[in-house]
């Protein structure tokens, strides 16, 4: 069980929009679904480019790139040319500031 540390306020997400964020050595893409936070890293399993520059349709966020597709809840792949998962990280919420365990 990794530990929860402190990345932003949910203010700083907006509903329907991705953000980037440096959590102890790790760029985590954090996801407003609906005000419910979901955490991948913030890479593509592809070519490793940032998942955040892609597009959000709804609970699945778009590879600017090429175009693979993964769910923002588990980082599972579902479109390719994409065949891997991304790792996801759970999320935490309290006082208006969102946390992520990190392992
Ligand atoms: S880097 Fe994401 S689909 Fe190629």
């Amino acid at each position: 069980m990794g530990e929860f540390v402190k990345v932003a306020k949910t203010s700083d997400i907006p509903a329907g929009t991705v953000k980037s964020f440096v959590v102890e050595n790790e760029v985590i893409a954090i996801f407003n679904l609906n005000n419910n936070y979901y955490a991948l890293k913030d890479q593509c399993s592809h070519m490793e480019l940032p998942l955040s520059d892609g597009i959000l349709e709804d609970d699945i966020i778009v590879c600017a790139y090429h175009g693979a597709e993964f769910d923002i809840k588990t980082g599972d792949v579902l479109c390719m040319p994409a065949v891997e998962p991304v790792e996801s990280f759970e999320v935490k919420v309290e006082d208006e500031q969102i946390y992520v365990s990190i392992d």
